[in-house]
Parts: C-alpha cells; sequence; structure tokens
C-alpha cells in the first residue's frame, strides 16, 4: 500500500530571512516545500512536505521536451493581530484542476491539496512578511517526470508547492504603467489552451513582451488570435475598462484565464451595486471611447499584482494617454477593498479568506 498520509521532513537548518524592503518577485524561497507524486499504478501518492531542495530529473523527462506543465498562483498575508490568511485556496486548486484536464494531466483531489498547503504555510509560518504590500506568494505546479520521448501524456508526474515572501510585483509599486497592443503574436485562440495555468502560455508571451519594452512599455494588450480587434488580456493578467462610468471587461471566451482576481473584482463591485458588463470589447471602440473622453479607467487584475492601472497605450505606432500618472478611483478602491480583505484589515463579508 502507498503512503497517502502526510510526512513531514523538517529541514535541520532554517535560512535566513530576507529584508523584507528588498524583496523581488519569486527570488527567494522559504525552507519547505511540498511534494507528491504521480504513477499510473499509485495514482497521486506520497504527499510529503520535506527541506526546499533542488530536483534531480532524467534528462528525458517530458517536461523538458513537451512541457506537460502547468501551474498555479496564491498568496498568505499576515494580519494585525499575527494570523496568516489564505486568499480563495480551493478556487486555485479547482482552476488547476482545470489546467490539468487541458494538458492531460491526472487531476487532484482539491480537499487534500488544501489541507496539504496549509500544513506546508503552518511550517513556515515565519516567512510570511508582515510589512505593508508584502506577502507569501505561493506556487503550486505540477512536472510531467516520466523518462521518454514519446510524444504523449507522461505516466509520470510530480506536483510541488514553493514558497516565496514577495513584495510589489511591478519595479514602480502600483504606479500606472504604459501598455503595447500587440497586433502581431498572439498569446492564444479559439480551442487553444488560453483558459489554462500552462507553463507554455506564459514562455509564448515572451517575445511580444520583449517588443513592448523595446518600445517603452510595460506589459502587452493581448488580442484575440483570430481577428485581432478584440481585447483579451493585459500582460499575464485581466483587464478591466471604466468608460463613462461603466465597469467592462472582456467575457471569458475560451482564450482567457478565469482569473480568481478578475472574479473577486466582479462580485466586489457587483456587490456594491455597480454593473460589470462582460462582452467582446474592441481595440477601435476602446480609442473612439479615450479620443470622446469617455474612457476613465484601465487597470489590470491578477494574484502577483493584485491590480495594475495602465496610464498610456500605444497602438499602430500612435501614443494615447488615459489616465496619465493617476491612478482611477475604482482602481484605488479595488485595491484597497481586496487588500483590506486579504490582510484581514477589513471585514470579508464573501468568506473569502481562511485562517
Ligand atoms: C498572476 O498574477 O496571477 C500571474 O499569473 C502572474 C504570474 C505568472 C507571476
Amino acid at each position: 500500500m502507498v503512503q497517502q498520509t502526510l510526512e513531514v521532513v523538517k529541514a535541520t537548518e532554517l535560512k535566513e530571512k530576507p529584508d523584507p524592503a528588498t524583496l523581488k518577485f519569486g527570488r527567494q524561497f522559504s525552507d519547505h516545500m511540498f511534494m507528491m507524486d504521480y504513477s499510473a499504478v499509485d495514482g497521486w501518492h506520497q504527499p510529503r512536505v520535506v527541506p526546499y531542495q533542488p530536483l534531480e530529473l532524467d534528462p528525458s523527462a517530458m517536461v523538458f521536451h513537451y512541457g506537460q506543465s502547468v501551474f498555479e498562483g496564491l498568496k498568505a498575508y499576515r494580519s494585525a493581530d499575527g494570523n496568516i490568511l489564505l486568499f480563495r485556496p480551493e478556487e486555485n486548486f479547482r482552476r488547476l484542476n482545470e489546467s490539468c484536464d487541458r494538458l492531460c494531466i491526472p487531476q487532484v483531489n482539491e480537499e487534500a491539496m488544501l489541507e496539504y498547503l496549509k500544513e506546508l504555510v503552518k511550517l513556515d509560518k515565519d516567512w510570511v512578511p508582515s510589512e505593508v504590500g508584502t506577502s507569501l506568494y505561493i506556487r503550486p505546479f505540477i512536472i510531467s517526470t516520466e523518462p521518454t520521448l514519446d510524444v504523449s501524456p507522461a505516466r509520470a508526474y510530480t506536483l510541488m508547492i514553493i514558497l516565496s515572501p514577495v513584495g510589489s510585483f511591478y519595479k514602480g509599486g502600483i504606479d500606472p504603467v504604459g501598455i503595447f497592443v500587440e497586433d502581431e503574436y498572439t498569446r492564444s485562440a479559439p480551442g487553444g489552451t488560453g483558459y489554462a495555468k500552462t507553463a507554455g502560455n506564459y514562455s509564448g508571451a515572451y517575445k511580444a513582451q520583449e517588443r513592448a519594452s523595446t518600445h517603452g512599455k510595460a506589459q502587452v494588450l493581448w488580442l484575440d488570435g483570430v481577428e485581432k480587434k478584440y481585447i483579451e488580456e493585459v500582460g499575464s493578467m485581466n483587464v478591466f475598462f471604466k468608460i463613462n462610468g461603466e465597469i467592462h471587461t472582456p467575457a471569458l471566451s475560451g482564450s482567457i484565464l478565469d482569473g480568481i482576481t478578475r472574479k473577486s473584482v466582479i462580485e466586489l463591485l457587483e456587490s456594491n451595486g455597480m454593473n460589470v458588463r462582460q462582452r467582446q470589447i474592441s481595440m477601435d471602440e476602446l480609442i473612439a471611447a479615450n479620443e470622446a473622453g469617455s474612457l476613465q479607467e484601465v487597470f489590470g487584475t491578477g494574484t502577483a499584482a493584485v491590480i495594475s492601472p495602465v496610464g498610456r497605450l500605444e497602438y499602430k505606432g500612435q501614443d494615447y494617454v488615459i489616465n496619465g500618472s493617476e491612478m482611477g478611483e475604482t482602481a484605488r478602491w479595488l485595491h484597497e477593498t481586496l487588500v483590506g480583505i486579504q490582510t484581514g484589515e477589513q471585514e470579508d463579508p464573501f468568506g473569502w479568506t481562511i485562517v
């Protein structure tokens, strides 16, 4: 019988914690990690928390060749009373399974995963920073480990969770960023993997990101993969627009990630009496709204950055100013409210946080 209960092997030497003032995204990792393996015979088995350590993998491990790998991102926050709060973790494990399904990776037990995560975070609780703007970023991920060059779903996988204390995702904190509207490269297309959190979705975006950088822009605004007409996402985030006092966001079309921050933003706005229209939004419409003075705000939403306002955009060689260097009032309110709920500073009427 294979081991199914959580085994915990504690690190004998603990690492020095980083200075919270110098935290960069995803550079330092805590003392422990979670691991669990899959084999065709035993299914997912041997859940364990072990000291953070390098992996030993065969060079033919399938993940290196065909990229059968999915991941998640969520955060733990330290509240003023010293508790540690997880934000909607069950949503991440639900989405992890959706991503698994898309890449033919065997699904995991979501309830068990949440319990394992709690044990890991409890053990490394001293790694959850308490300074304003900081949190412990949690990265669950699965890789295919079977040593073969066969082009087919692997029969062996490893799931891991690593923890990284983080500050602001962008160098400029929450100052509005410039974006480059990408009308050549596409992130995803109908029937593709856009809705899933697969490793390849992110590396496939690097080329466009490089182009945006050469134009002095921090992020790419992605258009649909068919007509290059409708807006999909911004960088690795979902995108929202405030036009004439109303909030709009691209509808989930299959090529857009079902963001947990996106969902939370919609629920927050709606519970405060604001209507959020989920629909197709074209670039032409956006430019026209900006020229008419009715485009009031543009912001991205994601786990890493939470809310990231957009101040300028470049489209077909022309620069458009939206909010300049100011964060719009809706983005500001959403940021304060979401971070307030996440850190326990504000009441959580939705039951989103788990102690
Ligand atoms: C997120 O903000 O949710 C992301 O997916 C960004 C991550 C790839 C760093």
